[in-house]
């Protein structure tokens, strides 16, 4: 890196970000790039198209701006672009509250935040450039500085949209300093900072009985209300409330149903009239986004109660329920993990993996449809088909269940756990029995669950330590079968043998005898019954392979055991059995002798070259398939 050239461009970028003028200037560059007076909800949408779209292979559309940090919840991510694309618009429904509902744990303050953060770094770049009138409190955009008169025109003439009244400070500046000529006023470029409360407010809900309005809307300044003598000047009023200070940007309400009613009312102008009513001035323009969140106990009693209908109507609801993709629930794991102090500790292959489907099960609903089980549910859910179910199954189960992913296990709950089992007894890696036991002792602290949901929850500890049982099967069979692969090698060859004189019709020569012989229907039958192939379904499977070798040898290349998936599956599977022996006694042993020693020692080799393990975690592996063959 050339650090002096850096630097060059740091402070150029730094000077560009710290422009200051006139209003006639920036009435030149607001010409050249209407961009910078955009409103509040465009300015937001435009920051989220300008992170880039992609459409994914199932046709869904992702958004850059979210999908480095928020997996798996697409629809409602979408359902809060769409949102932001009407209001950029200026189609009324910019004039509501956004409300993201969901259970806890569930990304809606993450949404929050990301908007957050990616406004006041979208607010450093070119495109999201933005300008204001110089120590205007509000940070106003200086349009606002162009007389009613005059503004149908420039309308027509530069094709700038107008919208808004200068707030009281200004008025007082421009008529008492500048005497109108407002060309002159000084305007500066801005950068949207929380810390710096400049365009991104946050408005959390404390003790009703203390928390007092002018946390909102500003108030009294008391320094100067003795010099000016009246409350109805701006000089003796504080224009600093979150909503004043969040003008231009977006305002967070925290559990906005929460808070006290005589809050409520001031979002309600705010949102249908844009005007903040302050002290004792008339409304205040303000253009912002208000966002908030709520869980879903707390909004049923919202809906329920007569008295907040006006709010209601003006909300716009975004249900954020839990992410249901197994995949997308390890991204999550995997992020916050890095997040954290961990980074150091070995996870071993699949922890990570069954500790979600735990999470997913206690989120999912159980289907109508026959034959349909929880975890049939979550592999389809997931992209994986099944025998009797499709991909095109998932949209009819999604339909059945109404409130999946509203209640279960969160993410955050599931990363304490892991980060319990992983800082206690200073342990150098976790594995996915650990975790397992770590979520499971954990659910006799957490008190938020009733009885029935524990028993629930402990049967689905169960079924994930099943599917793990699988797993680590098949994880120790491919280290196994790998320093096997010569044997696999000639099963393979012995297999293609047998099925090419079988659907050829022709008799195979024995190597040594040269004698004729009749296919090895036993041998074959081995094989493919491994990955059950039927008897009426055995010469189509046995044609397909030829067809294969076939297309494959007209290309050039030729057929070895891993051309086709399942048959390398069946080879496996059926090596493996006839190893079961083999590693049963390797695996569970005590005493090993030296060839059983030297066969561990290749395949712990091979699983921490390979597969990911460290020596420890796949001594770990071993003796646990050992326990489990052994049963
Ligand atoms: N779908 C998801 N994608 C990425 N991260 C997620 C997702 N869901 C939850 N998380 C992570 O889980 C943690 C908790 O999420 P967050 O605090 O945003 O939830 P919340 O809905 O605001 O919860 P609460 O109701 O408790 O305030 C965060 O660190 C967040 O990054
Ligand atoms: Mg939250």
């Amino acid at each position: 890196m050339d650090l002096v050239k850096r630097l060059e461009e740091y402070r150029d970028r730094e000077r560009e970000l710290m422009w200051e003028g006139t209003f006639a200037e920036y009435f030149e560059i607001a010409c050249k790039q209407p961009a910078v007076a955009r409103l509040s909800h465009e300015r937001i949408y435009h920051m989220i198209i300008d992170a880039g779209v992609d459409t994914t292979r199932t046709g869904e559309t992702r958004y850059k701006f979210f999908s480095d940090e928020i997996f798996g919840i697409e629809k409602p991510l979408q359902q809060i672009v769409d949102y932001f694309h009407s209001a950029a618009q200026r189609l009324e429904v910019r004039k509501r509250i956004l409300l993201l509902m969901g259970p806890v744990g569930g990304g809606k303050s993450t949404i929050v935040q990301l908007i957050k953060r990616g406004l006041e770094a979208y607010s450093r770049t070119p495109e999201g450039a933005i300008y204001a009138i110089k120590d205007c409190p509000m940070h106003e955009e200086p349009l606002h500085l162009i007389p009613y008169e005059l503004r149908g025109d420039v309308e027509k003439e530069f094709g700038i949209y107008i919208e808004g009244d200068l707030c009281p400070h200004c008025r007082y500046m421009v008529d008492n300093q500048y005497r109108g000529r407002i060309e002159e006023v000084p305007l500066k470029r801005i950068t949207f900072s929380e810390k710096y409360r400049i365009g991104v407010g946050t408005f959390t809900p404390s003790d009703p009985k203390s928390q007092d309005i002018s946390e909102l809307v500003g108030g009294i300044d008391l320094s100067t209300i003795g010099e000016v003598g009246v409350e109805s000047d701006p000089r003796a009023y504080r224009f600093d409330g979150e909503l004043n200070i969040a003008n231009r940007g977006v305002m967070e309400f925290v559990e906005m149903l929460k808070t006290d009613e005589k809050f409520l009312y001031v979002l309600l102008t705010l949102s249908q009239e844009q005007n903040i009513k302050t002290g004792r001035f008339s409304m205040i323009y303000a253009d912002e986004v208000v966002v908030s969140h709520t869980n879903e106990h707390e909004y049923q009693a919202f809906v329920g109660n007569k008295k907040s209908e006006a709010l209601q109507d003006r909300i716009i609801l975004v249900k954020v329920p839990y992410n249901l993709r197994v995949s997308d629930e390890v991204k999550i794991y995997e992020k916050l993990l890095k997040q954290s102090a961990l980074q150091n500790v070995h996870i071993a292959p699949y922890t990570l993996r069954i500790a979600s489907i735990f999470a997913l099960l206690t989120r999912l609903e159980p289907s109508k449809k026959a034959g349909m089980s929880l975890m049939k549910k979550l592999k389809l859910y997931d992209g994986e088909d099944m025998e009797d179910f499709k991909q095109k199954d998932v949209r009819e189960l999604q339909d059945e269940a109404v409130r999946e992913g509203m209640d279960g296990i969160s993410p955050r709950y599931v990363i304490n756990r892991l980060s319990n089992a992983l800082i206690k007894n200073n342990v150098t890696y976790i594995s996915p029995i650990d975790a397992l036991r770590a979520l499971r002792d954990g659910l006799d602290q957490h008190t938020s669950i009733t009885r029935e949901e524990r028993e629930r929850y402990l049967n689905f500890i169960s079924e994930a330590r099943k599917e793990y049982d699988e797993i680590a099967k098949k994880e120790v069979q491919r280290a196994f079968v790998y320093s096997y692969e010569e044997s696999a090698r000639t099963m393979l060859n012995n297999y293609l043998d047998n099925v090419e004189s079988y659907c050829n019709k022709t008799k195979l020569r024995d190597p040594i005898t040269d004698e004729e012989m009749e296919p090895d229907e036993h041998l074959m039958r081995s094989i493919e019954e491994q990955i059950g192939v039927s008897e009426n379904a055995k010469r189509s499977f046995r044609e397909e392979i030829l067809i294969r070798i076939s297309s494959l040898a007209r290309k050039g290349m030729t057929f070895d055991y891993t051309s086709h998936e399942r048959l390398k599956e069946a080879i496996e599977k059926k090596l493996f059995a006839d190893l079961r022996d083999v590693v049963k006694i390797t695996t569970s042993t005590r005493t090993p002798d030296k060839e059983q020693l030297r066969k561990i020692n290749e395949v712990i080799e091979r699983l921490v070259a390979e597969q990911g393990y460290t020596y420890e975690s796949a001594n770990e592996l071993l003796r646990y398939t050992g326990s489990l063959l052994n049963r």
